[in-house]
């Protein structure tokens, strides 16, 4: 899991009463945004034709979001190689609103993720601009109406992977998601359109429990607030869950980890937090942090082709995490003496990342490319010294394992992955003097 996945309260504020009134702040803006939403999606009413007993599994069409995106990449492969998927239309923002644009982007962000960006010239992907915040999706009324009389699925994954941001700056994501909502209702398929959502295990960030975290919904919103993210993918949830009571549409919310790089070139952003960890740890603090417990991280192609067939689960919530966790020391000690570096415990490394910190300023000032790199995890300091990393929340998987036959055989990671990932680092410079 990742540090994007953890609680952070900051220590001087636990147990006492300013962490309270913190957590009810949360807890009361996180509620108001699910009340001021549902109103919408309760307006909505049903679709037009109930639900069959069963959907088709053949000739989907699938509305796919975020296709630029590192996991939309992979989805918008992995959808387009599906036999039974018979058309994908992948809606993404793109500020000029020339789908031109929005091709050159794609061809970029394939390539970047070792995709191939042959694969837009398929007659099965159509690529559609959208505003996600307008009516109708921004599209004009014949397009929409062409999604709303065709798709059968809904992948929502479009969303800001911003972690320092506070639940208010993910509003436009909520009301997004109200009219990914709108569309599925609209849908002229028997029971709507079904959504997918790809949520995220930051919200269950504050689970505390001492046994694993079922694959139900979150009634407690204490147990999602902690950083914006996971409270506005907890609202998110809330939104789907209505949708599904009230509206009677078939809704998936996916609670999905860490991704890694692909399983066969490696390709992990160099803007996530872990690269940012390796690179600090190579160019600033000169060792890596060791630390107990496992991690459950999953290849984001594996996760891709996971999705796809959780897309024909008619389960609310399903987890997404490997089946096969390993100790994150038996992975770091992989990254360390492939990068020749020491391990340290946690704490002490968090002191070097300190002093690091605090020289920051003059990092910046002297633009020194020996840090370079660095300034992903430098940002992300407070994430690292208040969290840890990742959560130790052990999920239950008994409902993804039977959705997905590609969950069950995903492996664990292993010596050659960290390989692959350092490789591609390199490639992009980020390891680099
Ligand atoms: N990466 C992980 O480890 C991880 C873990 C758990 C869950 N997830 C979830 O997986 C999904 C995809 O993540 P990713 O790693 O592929 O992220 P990514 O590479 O940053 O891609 C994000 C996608 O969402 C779009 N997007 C970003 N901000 C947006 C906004 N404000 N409004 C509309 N669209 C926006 C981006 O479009 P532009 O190209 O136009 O910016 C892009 O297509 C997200 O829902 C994320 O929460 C990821």
């Amino acid at each position: 899991m990742s540090i994007t996945e953890t609680t952070i309260l900051a220590p001087e504020e636990n147990g006492n009463d300013k962490r309270q009134a913190v957590l009810d702040a949360k807890v009361a803006a996180m509620k108001e945004m699910v009340a001021k939403y549902s109103q919408d999606i309760l307006s909505f009413g049903k679709p037009h034709t109930p639900r069959t007993s069963e959907t088709s599994q053949t000739g989907q069409i699938v509305v796919l979001t975020g296709s630029t995106g590192r996991l939309g990449c992979h989805l918008l492969a992995q959808l387009a190689e599906d036999p039974q998927v018979k058309h994908i239309y992948a809606l993404n923002r793109e500020a000029s609103g020339d789908v031109d644009a929005l091709f050159t982007r794609h061809t970029m962000a394939l390539g970047e993720w070792g995709l191939e960006p042959t694969l837009l010239r398929s007659s099965k992907i159509t690529l559609l601009v959208c505003n996600y915040n307008q009516e109708r999706l921004g599209l004009d009324e014949d397009t929409y109406e062409r999604l709303a009389g065709s798709a059968t699925s809904i992948i929502h994954n479009a969303w800001r992977l911003h972690l320092k941001a506070p639940l208010s700056e993910f509003e436009p994501l909520i009301a997004s998601l109200r009219n990914i909502v709108g569309l599925a209702v609209r849908s002229s398929r028997p029971g709507g359109a079904k959504i997918v959502f790809v949520s995220s295990v930051s919200v269950l960030a504050n689970f505390t429990t001492m046994s694993e975290a079922l694959e139900r919904p979150i009634t407690d919103p204490c147990i999602a607030a902690a950083i914006g993210y996971g409270e506005s993918k907890w609202v998110a949830e809330q939104l789907l869950l209505t949708a599904r009571e009230v509206n009677g549409i078939d809704t998936t919310i996916v609670r999905v980890g860490q991704l890694t790089g692909d399983s066969r070139i490696g390709a992990w952003s160099t803007k996530e937090w872990l690269p940012g960890l390796v690179a600090i740890s190579l160019k600033v603090v000169g060792a890596l942090p060791d630390r107990e417990g496992d991690i459950n991280w999953l290849p984001v192609d594996v996760a891709a082709k996971v999705l796809v067939e959780m897309m024909r689960s008619n389960e609310p919530v399903l987890h997404l995490v490997s089946p096969r966790p390993v100790a994150c020391t038996h992975i770091i000690t992989f990254f360390a003496s492939r990068l020749k570096l020491p391990l340290m415990p946690y704490q002490g490394w968090i002191e070097r990342l300190h002093t690091a910190v605090k020289a920051q300023a003059q990092v910046q000032a002297d633009g020194s490319s020996k840090k370079r790199g660095a300034g992903v995890a430098l940002t992300l300091f407070e994430l690292f010294r208040d969290g840890h990393l990742g959560i130790d929340v052990v999920l239950s998987l008994e409902r993804a394992l039977k959705a997905s036959p590609s969950l069950a055989r995903a492996k664990s990671l292993d010596e050659e992955d960290v390989e692959r990932y350092i490789a591609y680092w390199q490639k992009t410079g980020l390891l680099s003097a």
